[in-house]
């Protein structure tokens, strides 16, 4: 008889759009490589909506603490000030970390110093773009430019104090309109929820002074779209993601969540391709 396959017990912290949606697939995409043992949210009534649906009461965890002593990888799903204290708890336990809230992770030096000498990971999906395998590649050598451009519809940049200081008014838009052009640290700065794409890119191509973003808007936009554009001594590389929104939650881009759970399957087949 075959040798029963060790699963890897996945601890989820935050049961918003992404939790939820990682927890559901570890019952169906992951079931065979990997083992939901717990949740937490700060909110009870989340934890109790994703207990339901998953038919798995005894699965709710009453603080971090308990859920990253239950887990071998934590996945991060948070929208906290506080995300990366969470991520150094898990570190520090000797957990795995996949990271959602990748902007947290800029200038952070100290959580990847925790994983090095803890000798865990912390795993960054690929998010809602194409093109991280070649631009990590294409940074080996001299690289003059990486434009993102994250094209998405207005609703997506409400309430956003930025855009209301420079007095500009979602409402008032005609036209296609640039939100923001300049560098990482600023928009992952202005435009927290938006941009962790941008941060990603940062950090495989270890070279966040290089990048430019612009974000832009428009009535007529009606999914979000995000372009890069790479250009060095390799030659030049153009990318463009257009992303549905998840079947369950339309605020988030599908293909986002899809790599986390790539991200996972990968980590448990010790596959890293493409990567
Ligand atoms: N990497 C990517 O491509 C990508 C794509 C989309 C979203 N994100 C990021 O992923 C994160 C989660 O996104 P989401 O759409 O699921 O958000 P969401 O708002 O739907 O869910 C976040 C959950 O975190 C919980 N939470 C907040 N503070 C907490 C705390 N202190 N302790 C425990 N739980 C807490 C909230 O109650 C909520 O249920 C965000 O940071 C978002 O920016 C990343």
């Amino acid at each position: 008889m075959a040798p029963a396959v060790k699963k890897l017990k996945v601890g989820i912290l935050g049961c918003g759009a992404i939790g939820s949606r990682i927890a559901k697939s570890i019952y169906q995409e992951l079931k065979d490589c990997c083992q939901l043992v717990g949740f937490y949210d700060c909110d009870p009534a989340k934890m109790t909506t994703l207990a339901k649906v998953l038919k798995k009461n005894n699965l709710k965890k009453r603080s971090l603490k308990e859920l990253i002593h239950s887990c071998d990888l934590m996945v991060e799903a948070v929208n906290s000030a506080k995300t990366d204290e969470f991520i150094h708890k898990a570190l520090s336990a000797r957990r795995h970390v996949l990271a959602m809230s990748v902007g947290k992770l800029l200038d952070n030096s100290k959580l990847f110093a925790t994983a090095s000498k803890n000798r865990c990971q912390i795993l960054i999906p690929s998010g809602a773009i194409a093109g991280l395998d070649a631009l990590k590649a294409a940074s080996l050598v001299h690289v003059e430019r990486i434009i993102l451009t994250s094209r998405k519809p207005i609703n997506g940049f409400t309430q956003n104090d930025y855009l209301e200081k420079r007095k500009i008014y979602l409402s008032a838009l005609t036209d296609e309109t640039v939100l923001f052009d300049g560098s990482v640290k600023d928009a992952v700065k202005h435009f927290p929820q938006n941009i962790n794409v941008a941060a990603t890119l940062a950090l495989a191509s270890g070279m966040p002074q290089k990048i430019r973003v612009r974000i832009v808007t428009s009535p007529e936009y009606k999914i979000n779209s995000h372009e890069i554009d790479i250009k060095g001594e390799f030659g030049h590389i153009t990318t463009r993601a257009e992303n549905v929104t998840c079947p369950d939650n339309p605020k988030t881009s599908w293909l986002a969540v899809l790599s986390a759970i790539q991200a996972l399957k990968d980590f448990c087949s010790g596959a890293r391709i493409g990567t």
